[in-house]
């Protein structure tokens, strides 16, 4: 294969393709990761999921911060990108950023590394938290706790000092100041649909000078969704997340070194499930009447353009 300059990068879960001078095109694929690993078998309309979760929040923030989206239209890709069927719906032409080098965490509840955190040390990235939280506790108020963007491997809680090493002070206010407005817009959107928003991560980058929200937004993948109508704390949550993936690996004894076994087929079904009912909760749309064509990550369409641009 021809090394071109065209395809940018293979992230974990998406394709990021150079778009022109100041354009990317970022491809939402079906591949999931759980634990930093990339799982072997894909989860059909998974990419279309965050794709369009994505699309909902940008427009719904966007009276808080400029985002990166140009457009979702195959019409409006440019070549060899334009009108090419498998891009419907899992693809997104954006502003190409300089990247914040700190991945933006708000968590309203207690979860996740969050709670390990707390648990060994009682406050969670240096913020201070009362005493006697249990599993799932609602915080007082939402809390800000970046972590850094390694390239490779885990990403690492930051204390406010060491963030503010990173970005300088300015810089750090401003993105904790989004990231709490940004959380509370989500959660409460969600809410009125019968969702918690527990934690969400945002990416910021800079383009033409301008502070702007990349990445994805307010996906399973970046968020931790729990359906409000059972939530209980003092234990873990039912959710529309990749809990339930990640359930089934710990307790095939797996060892979170790749590569990660194969899932059973009802695990692949069951996981796709709760994406499509996340989206169709969220932002209460069918999607069936979401565009584009269910497909894995091995659709011919999407292999052969990583093949003929990679
Ligand atoms: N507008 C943008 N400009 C530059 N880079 C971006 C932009 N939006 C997202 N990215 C980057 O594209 C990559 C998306 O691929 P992903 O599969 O999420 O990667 P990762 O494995 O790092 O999570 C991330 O590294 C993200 O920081
Ligand atoms: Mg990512």
């Amino acid at each position: 294969m021809t090394p071109s300059p065209r395809l940018r990068a293979r992230g974990k879960v998406r394709d990021v393709y150079d778009a022109g001078e100041d354009r990317l095109l970022l491809v939402a694929t079906d591949r999931i990761s759980a634990f930093d690993v990339v799982l072997p078998d894909p989860i059909p309309d998974k990419g279309r999921v965050l794709t369009g979760l994505s699309s909902f929040w940008f427009d719904r923030t966007a009276d808080l911060v400029p985002h990166h989206v140009v457009s979702t239209d195959p019409a409006d890709f440019p070549a060899p990108f334009a009108g090419v069927p498998a891009l419907t719906g899992r693809a997104t032409l954006v502003r190409k950023a300089k990247v914040v080098p700190m991945e933006c965490v708000a968590r309203g509840y207690l979860s996740g590394s969050g709670w390990a955190q707390y648990r060994a040390t009682g406050d969670v990235c240096g913020v201070p938290l009362p005493d006697g939280l249990v599993e799932s506790d609602r915080l007082p108020e939402p809390i800000f706790t970046p972590t850094s963007k390694a390239g490779t491997g885990h990403d690492l809680p930051l204390a406010p000092e060491e963030a503010v090493d990173l970005v300088g002070k300015g810089l750090f206010e401003r993105l904790k100041e989004l990231t709490l407005g940004i959380y509370e817009r989500l959660a409460d959107t969600s809410a009125a649909r019968g969702v918690i928003l527990a934690d969400t991560k945002l990416e910021f980058g800079f383009a033409d000078g301008e502070l702007v929200l990349i990445d994805e937004v307010g996906t399973p993948d970046s968020s931790r969704f729990w359906p409000a109508d059972g939530y209980a704390p003092g234990r873990p949550q039912a959710s529309f997340d990749k809990q339930f993936v990640r359930d089934w690996l710990d307790a095939s004894g797996w060892d979170h070194e790749p590569p990660a076994p194969g899932l059973p087929a009802e695990v692949v079904l069951g996981t796709a499930r709760r994406y499509v009912e996340a989206y169709e909760r969220i932002t209460g749309s069918p999607f069936d009447a979401y565009p584009g064509a269910a497909s894995g990550d091995d659709d011919p369409a999407l292999e052969r353009l990583r093949e003929e641009h990679g």
